[in-house]
């Protein structure tokens, strides 16, 4: 199963594999905000701090919505993410 390290918490934990990022904080409680849920708000903007070489690139409307919300690099939604390899990840700063 993959690992996910989340830096808000300092924990990492084995999610089964196609995880939806979302899916995981919020039932588990999580500290990493969500608004709209499906990738138009960027709220959720997220940094893939190690690994991820796995994850589906983010696409045209990914790019712009999390551009929005953070100038970090390489930002990603977490609303987006599914989990399919091991990474670690934190909050954007915005
Ligand atoms: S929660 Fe709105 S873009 Fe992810």
């Amino acid at each position: 199963m993959p690992k996910l390290t989340f830096t808000a918490t300092g924990e990492t934990y084995e999610v089964p594999d196609g995880t939806r990022f979302l899916d995981f904080c919020q039932e588990n409680d999580l500290p990493h905000d969500f608004g709209c849920t499906v990738g138009s708000c960027g709220t959720c903007a997220c940094v893939i701090v190690e690994g991820g070489e796995a994850l589906a690139p983010r696409d045209d409307e990914e790019a712009e919505t999390v551009e929005m919300a953070t100038d970090e690099e390489g930002a990603r939604l977490g609303c987006q993410l599914v989990i399919n390899c091991d990474v670690t990840i934190r909050p954007a700063e915005v």
